[in-house]
């Protein structure tokens, strides 16, 4: 099956499906976020296909993207959601989420959210330490509700990515080591209101191999069969998301159904349920940031492109010195120039992308950033006093604006003036 492209050329000019982008910025204004729905469709299509073969709750990881309207879409195929804060829950619930379909994810879940968890009944809590399990414990005998909780194994497994968002190894602070997983479920086998349904894991984000999924897998079936031997209903293995997604040329990710295949291959023939929480697959081809070339300027050997984006729009190149494909949306037969394409917050490490070829740009022209659907605008902040951008979501030649551009009113909005 050919993929369907976010974005696509015709007559030299920028497209998201039949929608022009020049059109875009001149209704909407920059930087924008621009997302198509059929490649949001198509990659929840992928996903529930290749799965299909094999009890499994998709449940997409909420952080990637949490627009409404996307949730409402991605949500409208029957995923359920991974959600790390009080926030994430109570916006996957007004997008339609039924609580079971819920886990719940995070180090750091304080009693509040505990509690609002078990209220609207998750499927489970995926428990990351002894203190967490202990807070669990009380607040549901407290409210005398029950709570069906995953602990998730940190399985020591060292993945190629980012160290940032590496998060399989003992030396990070997630998850239990998995040598203390059996100690700790025995001391909850004979609690009123706490039950333990599975183990979870997850080993990083942006993984291009299948390998690591592959041992991950292993080490979970086999310490889930270890605690179902002692007498524990384990029902599910939960193992996260992190599949990777092409950013560069030669960067190539694993297709989703050889992702699934890998993972089912191992659970075939138990009676577990399979659990994977996918952000960045589902989402982060699906969105591009819509900017305009507001000065040039050359200095020494350097060339700057001065973008009216900035870091505080897209954090990624500059945190984990990411690479954003940056192109224009018009062609030209300018001369090519070796640029760095830089936006205006007061810092040296406030670029997009560095060293880039492009056609001379020139003030008021329109570049586009790919693949900034997912860990884009859901990480974007209002450094600098700027408002954050606009999003729309476009459907053939239908425009849905699911978010509007942040006034400068807003950023005052909660202090005391
Ligand atoms: N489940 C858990 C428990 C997670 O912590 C994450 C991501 C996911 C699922 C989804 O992973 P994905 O399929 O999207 O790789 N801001 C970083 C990525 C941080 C990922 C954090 N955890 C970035 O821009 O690359």
């Amino acid at each position: 099956m050919s993929k369907t492209e976010s974005f696509n050329r015709k007559e030299g000019e920028l497209f998201c499906e039949s929608v022009s982008l020049q059109y875009l910025a001149k209704e909407f204004g920059t930087p924008l976020y621009v997302y198509s729905k059929s490649k949001l469709k198509e990659n929840c299509l992928q996903f529930q296909k290749s799965f299909s073969g094999y009890p499994t709750q998709i449940c997409y990881a909420v952080k990637a993207n949490d627009n409404h309207q996307i949730l409402k879409e991605i949500f409208s195929f029957g995923f359920g959601a991974d959600v790390v804060s009080i926030g994430e829950i109570e916006k996957v619930l007004r997008a339609g989420v039924p609580g079971e379909k819920i886990v719940f994810s995070g180090v750091g879940k304080n009693r509040l959210e505990i509690k609002r968890a078990i209220e609207v009944g998750v499927g489970a809590i995926n428990v990351e330490s002894v203190s967490e399990l202990k807070l669990i414990r009380e607040v549901s005998h407290f409210m005398g509700q029950p709570v069906s909780i995953h602990l998730r194994v940190n399985p020591n497994i060292d993945v190629k990515t980012n160290p940032y968002i590496a998060t399989g190894l003992y030396e990070t602070k997630f998850g239990i080591a998995d040598e203390s997983i059996l100690e700790l479920a025995r001391s909850i086998k004979s609690d009123r209101w706490v039950s333990l349904k599975g183990l979870a894991c997850h080993i990083g984000s942006q993984i291009l191999e299948l390998e690591s999924f592959h041992k991950a897998g292993v080490r979970l079936k086999q310490m889930a069969d270890e605690l179902r031997r002692e007498g524990f209903p384990i029902e599910r293995v939960d193992l996260g998301g992190g599949l990777g997604i092409a950013y560069q040329d030669f960067e190539t990710s694993p297709s989703v159904f050889d992702y699934s295949q890998k993972l089912i291959q191992i659970f075939q023939g138990t009676q577990y349920q399979l659990l994977i929480e996918p952000g960045r697959s589902i989402v982060g081809e699906v969105g591009g940031l819509l900017t305009q070339v507001i000065h040039t300027k050359s200095q020494a050997d350097r060339h700057f492109t001065i973008v009216d984006a900035a870091m505080n729009d897209l954090i990624r190149p500059c945190l984990y010195e990411a690479y954003h494909e940056i192109c224009s949306v018009k062609s030209s037969d300018r001369p090519p120039v070796v640029t760095d394409v830089v936006g205006p917050v007061c810092e040296t490490g406030d670029f997009l992308g560095l060293g880039r070829k492009l056609n001379d740009p020139s003030p008021g022209e329109l570049l586009l950033v790919k693949n900034v659907g997912a860990y884009g605008f859901s990480m974007a902040s209002n450094y600098n006093s700027r408002a954050r951008a606009a999003e729309v979501l476009i459907s053939d030649r239908e425009v849905k604006i699911i978010r509007r551009r942040e006034t400068l009113e807003s950023l005052w909005q909660f202090e005391e003036l």
